[in-house]
């Protein structure tokens, strides 16, 4: 018996460029559907031609609908003589229209507008004593990858160069499956708990009355949650505004595990060295370019990639064993949190390099769909909550976003045969064969077969780390941060948080704020107090009124 193994044709990164065009794919899909609306093969039956695999047409092709049917022009539609109205039968009109109409799909709910681009990872350090994963597995290995560089919170016609986040999401296409790393390019995140996520957007996007971004929402938000401190010292300093997206880092920001063939154990947080340097725009900088250019950092990565120049990340980890994890004086599984490197060095695994374009961005840029869920085996999440909330809404958003088949997508699609009895749903077209859809089956004996290699190694429950909610420790890293800045660096990060006070009606949520930064430097609070007319001593009696209980 076959298994119910599925390639769905080429895999999308390793085609050619011609290959990849939208026409071949969709002319694929389209002979498929009709070879079955024509032959009507049996249910179950194998179909006669795999997607992707459908014969070439050698001639110069003509016009035609999406039928594949010749079309006679596409200027004029068919109309009731010379001056009648346009007739409904012109089907390749109405086609015409109705694709158009359907043109968007819903752009990411966070992180809509981005950049992306195909290249290759190479391992340049031997880790494989610290994971079993397979594309890590000795120097020299090089796995396909796509990374898309995006801003968060503004939609997809903003301007990119504006304060906010940047996502630093890189799909690598393994022999063992693809594994995402959705990181950003700030070493710490603003909450440490999943259910906070939604909260935390929607007080960053736009206002639900005026669709404008409103300083006096989103610091109202973060007044009363005091483990967004560190965050901001990153955020709202130049940090916040990269010059591009070749020359800023890149963070996976949570704990992850790494598991070795011998089943043994190290958390490890990633980082992506940007081997072009690091620059970032002053405020004012960052205004003029996006008022200018709203796709300046857009065409920044484009025409490096053009002209040869590919960017390239080191990657780097920190590593730490589970017993040490203990001897931290914070939470180390927080994501509000990084390891010091003065105690966790990082040590590099690899490089990454972009050096090409997509074909076509909604085919690649927009439908690439990365998930935080999808490992591979010797990688496996930690006990981060953050990170256990977003296991969950990636693949949940892509079904919405994409498709119950978004991973079929070519772009998304793994190297990795898939098998197993998942089938159906809206745009299913992964060329099943067989009729046996369920296991265990007489029929199909050698199916599934588990591989005991691949045993994830599970969760650390009770209280075997500090727990998070006894030892917040909001402020400390963030006072830390702040002294590690440059005197320019700590002005301008006074500077820009002064300017968005400025901003904000309510002056106890400024008062709070500043009570806020002054808890995490003594410094910091009074300039920003002085430059906003806060009062410490009311500011600190507002904070410590709304500490939130333990749990
Ligand atoms: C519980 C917390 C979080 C939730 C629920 C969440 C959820 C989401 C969702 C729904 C998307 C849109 C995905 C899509 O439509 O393709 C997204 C995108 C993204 N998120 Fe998160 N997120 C969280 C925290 C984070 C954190 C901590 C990071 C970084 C460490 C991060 C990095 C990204 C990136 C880079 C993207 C864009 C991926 C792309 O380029 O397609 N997110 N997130």
């Amino acid at each position: 018996m076959q298994p119910n193994a599925h390639l769905g044709g080429s895999r999308f990164p390793s085609m050619t460029a011609s290959e990849a065009r939208p026409g071949f794919v969709r002319a694929a899909v389209l002979t498929l559907a009709l070879a079955l609306a024509t032959s009507g093969p049996a249910r179950g039956q194998a179909p006669p031609i795999a997607p992707g695999n459908a014969p070439k047409s050698e001639k110069k092709p003509n016009l035609t609908n999406d039928t594949g049917r010749p079309v006679g022009s596409d200027d004029r539609s068919l109309t009731a003589g010379p001056e009648g109205p346009t007739l409904l039968e012109n089907e390749y009109l109405i086609e015409k229209i109705a694709r158009f109409d359907r043109e968007r799909i819903p752009e990411r709910v966070v992180h809509a507008r981005g950049v992306g681009a195909h290249g290759e990872f190479v391992v340049t350090d031997d880790v494989s004593k610290l994971t079993k994963a397979a594309f890590l597995a000795r120097p020299g290995i090089k796995t396909p990858v796509f990374a898309r560089l995006s801003t968060v919170v503004l939609p997809s016609g903003s301007a990119d160069s504006a304060r906010d986040v940047r996502g630093f999401a890189v799909k690598f296409y393994t022999e063992e499956g693809n594994y995402d790393l959705v990181g950003i390019d700030i070493p710490v995140f603003f909450i440490r708990d999943a259910i906070k996520f939604p909260d935390l957007i929607h007080a960053l996007k736009p206002s639900p009355v005026t669709n404008v971004q409103e300083p006096e929402r989103f610091f109202d938000f973060f007044s009363a949650v005091p483990e967004s401190t560190n965050m901001m010292t990153y955020l709202f300093a130049d940090q916040g505004t990269p010059a591009s997206f070749r020359k800023m880092d890149g963070f996976g920001v949570h704990a992850f595990k790494w598991v070795n063939a011998d089943k043994e154990i190290v958390y490890v947080k990633y980082k992506w060295q940007s081997m072009q340097g690091l620059k970032n725009f002053t405020d004012a900088e960052a205004k003029a370019v996006g008022g200018n250019e709203p796709a300046a950092e857009t065409h920044d990565l484009h025409e490096a990639i053009k002209n040869h120049d590919y960017p390239s990340w080191e990657l780097r980890v920190q590593v730490v064993k589970p017993e040490d994890l203990r001897k931290f004086d914070f939470d180390p599984l927080d994501a509000t949190k990084i390891w010091p490197e003065s105690i966790v060095p990082f040590q590099p695994v690899g490089k990454m390099t972009l050096n090409r374009s997509p074909d076509n961005f909604f085919e690649e840029t927009e439908q690439v769909a990365f998930n935080t869920g999808a490992y591979v085996p010797g990688i496996e999440p930690s006990e981060d909550r953050l990170l256990q909330g977003r296991n969950f809404s990636y693949g949940d958003t892509q079904r919405y976003r994409l498709g119950a088949n978004y991973q079929q997508l070519p772009i998304n699609q793994p190297r990795h045969p898939i098998a197993n009895d998942n089938q159906n749903g809206r745009d299913d077209h992964a060329a099943r064969a067989g009729d046996i859809n369920y296991s265990p089956s007489t029929k199909r004996p050698d199916r599934l077969v588990a591989d005991p290699k691949v045993k994830e190694v599970g969760m650390f429950l009770g209280d075997k780390f500090v727990a998070t909610s006894k030892n917040p420790e909001n402020y400390k890293q963030a006072g830390e941060h702040y002294l590690s800045m440059s005197p320019t660096d700590r002005d301008h990060l006074i500077e820009n948080l002064t300017g968005l006070f400025k901003k904000v009606k309510n002056r106890d949520i400024v008062a709070k704020m500043v009570g806020h930064f002054h808890r995490a430097n003594d410094e910091l609070g009074k300039k920003l107090a002085e430059a906003n007319g806060v009062d410490l001593e009311q500011a600190e009696k507002l904070v410590a009124a709304q500490a939130m209980p333990a749990r």
